[in-house]
């Protein structure tokens, strides 16, 4: 087994019959990772995983008779991965791997407790660990049988116990190991219904997504993907956060670390890493390492998710995994597809995401992964393959639009190339209402302002006036959100929606006095804008109740606002 030839990060080597496709294998003398991607007769194409600078024809090769796998135990929450799962340590402007060392640390002893004994199911717990402040890491059955695991401190390579299944033990460690290409095993996936809560008020507002969605948010360079899915996983309300970032600078990437490092969690009062794995894949590392990353994260995801956990996995950004494979497809001399991507992007982007789910796990719970990839595609065209393809598996999609970045209106979520199609259960009536009604208003102010550009402002009605002005107050003070302000970077769904009655009531008392006669002039009444405007900056207990305050300085006689029939009525006045 050596090499015969090398083409960049793709190798060839002679004399590998027997040898599976997708198996690992080392390379050269410093034994680099690879893996099998075509099997001719006893050549075989290898994929090298790192820098293959120093290889020469007839290295030798070594097989390993087994896949590309995850190490998985406790351990792995709070660490820091590269797309081969070797622990990244060193922080600065760049972040170098440890060398060849297991991913887990092998020395630390683990507390194991309520450990089963008796019969168990598949899939179900045997044994609990307390990994961090914020998560307790199940050990799973590996089989059904007869249990018998016994507390203590172990080790994750210690065997903790065994399962006796028809007179045959297998024997139960903390750590396990699952090729990262293959899907977990799960009894039932379900569509999802149940809201993940991101904290960011335009997402939440307008394109919510469901726990075990998938989801993309394409934007052009400098649109503020970035932060905003950083922002989702600081302040989500999902149990655990996969992070995988995927070809971007160095010093991008230890920012994000820092930032992790620092954040306590607004619920728990833990930091944020307590419930984070970050697998970080950085520009100078080779290219077809992202490759490995992208299904370590999601196989991380998939494993908290069997445990219980709703997980979230996000992948920033899924472009450069794309241009990854674009790169691996050349080196193979495939035939091109569109935009010299190769022809099964799309299917590839598909089972990616099609990883994502709510699902009945094996251990008779439920846990969810969401997945969710950020998307930049060069000079922000959305037609280019990588978005398309995503845009055809993805059920809410976040776009952003570059002339609102440039206007400084962050999160530049474009609300008319945005959609969520998650039917969402649990969500109250009221809210869902209030939602339509942005909606509707939001149009609706397109429409006036398409009115303007033929028949100038003056024109219009008073009540269309005051659409224009509700509308552009409601976009700056309520759909921009800034990621750097300690209060407004985070809005709980309860302050959500108090902020939306608030401004939903100011929309509806405005409208009706100026049915009533009322002057705009008064009606635009700065007091009322400054309470609003006051609200994301503030927490929850500071601001009362807003809404009835305008209610009353705007309404004579008290009106019920019912957003159901505002909304309907914005709907009539469409037409
Ligand atoms: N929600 C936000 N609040 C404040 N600033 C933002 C927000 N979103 C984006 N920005 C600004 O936009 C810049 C670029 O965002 P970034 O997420 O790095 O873009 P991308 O990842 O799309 O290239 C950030 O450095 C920041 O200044
Ligand atoms: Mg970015």
């Amino acid at each position: 087994m050596k090499l015969t030839a090398i083409l960049g990060q793709v190798v060839k080597a002679d004399g590998m019959s027997g040898a599976m496709l997708n198996e690992m294998v080392f390379v050269g003398k410093k034994r680099i990772t690879g893996e099998l991607i075509r099997l001719d007769c006893d050549m075989a194409t290898i994929l090298c995983y790192e820098d293959v600078s120093f290889l020469k024809v007839g290295d030798p090769v070594e097989r390993s008779a087994k896949f590309m796998c995850a190490e998985l135990g406790p351990g792995l929450i709070g660490s820091i991965f590269d797309g081969l799962q070797r622990p990244l340590k060193k922080f600065g402007t760049f972040m170098d791997t440890q060398g060849d060392c297991p991913s887990l640390d092998m020395d630390v002893k683990w507390k194991v407790y309520n450990s089963k004994s008796g019969k168990v199911a598949k899939g179900e717990t045997i044994a609990e660990v307390k990994e961090s402040k914020a998560i307790v890491h199940k050990v799973l059955a590996p089989c059904d049988g007869e249990a018998k695991i016994k507390n203590g401190e172990y080790s994750v390579n210690e065997v903790i116990g065994c399962v006796v299944c028809d007179g045959s033990k297998v024997d139960v460690k903390l750590l396990t190991t699952w090729s990262v290409k293959i899907p977990r095993a799960y009894r039932e996936k379900h569509v999802p219904s149940t809201m993940l809560v991101s904290g960011q008020r335009v997402l939440d507002t307008l394109f919510p997504i469901a726990k075990g969605g998938a989801g993309a948010i394409p934007g052009g360079f400098g649109t503020g993907k970035t932060v905003t899915t950083q922002s989702i996983a600081k302040f989500c309300d999902a149990d655990i956060i996969v992070m995988t970032l995927v070809g971007e600078r160095g010093n991008e990437c230890a920012d994000v670390l820092k930032s992790f490092a620092e954040l306590v969690d607004p619920k728990s009062g833990n930091s944020i890493m307590e419930k984070s794995v970050i697998i970080a894949n950085t520009s100078n590392m080779p290219v077809s390492a992202r490759i490995a990353s992208m299904y370590l994260g999601v196989t991380i995801g998939e494993y908290y998710r069997d445990m219980g956990y709703n997980v979230l996995m996000i992948a920033d950004s899924t472009s450069r995994w794309a241009e990854a494979l674009r790169e691996v497809s050349g080196c193979l001399e495939e035939m091109p597809g569109e935009e010299g991507f190769p022809v099964y992007l799309a299917s590839y982007v598909a089972a990616f995401y099609g990883r994502a789910g709510y699902v009945d796990t094996l251990g008779c719970g439920s846990g969810s992964l969401t997945i969710l990839g950020a998307v930049s595609p060069p000079g922000g065209d959305f037609s280019e393959p990588m978005v398309q393809a995503t845009k055809s598996v993805v059920r809410s999609l976040w776009s952003l639009n570059p002339e609102l970045a440039y206007s400084r209106h962050y999160p530049a979520v474009d609300w008319f190339q945005s959609y969520s199609n998650y039917d969402l259960d649990g969500c109250d009536k009221v809210m869902d209402d209030m939602r339509e009604t942005v909606k509707k208003l939001l149009e609706r102010e397109e429409e006036i302002l398409s009115a303007v550009r033929l028949v100038g402002y003056e024109s219009l009605s008073s009540e269309e006036k005051f659409v224009l002005y509700f509308a552009d107050l409601f976009k700056k003070d309520f759909m921009q959100q800034s990621a750097m302000h300690k209060v407004d970077r985070y809005t709980s769904f309860m302050k959500q929606r108090n902020m939306l009655e608030a401004f939903l009531t100011y929309f509806e008392s405005g409208l009706i006095s100026i049915r009533n006669g009322d002057d705009l002039k008064d009606v635009v009444d700065k007091s009322i804008s400054e309470k609003l405007s006051k609200m994301k900056f503030s927490e929850q207990e500071e601001f009362g109740d807003v809404a009835a305050e305008i209610e009353k300085s705007l309404l004579h006689e008290k009106e019920f606002v019912d957003y159901e029939e505002l909304s309907e009525r914005l709907e009539e006045e469409d037409k």
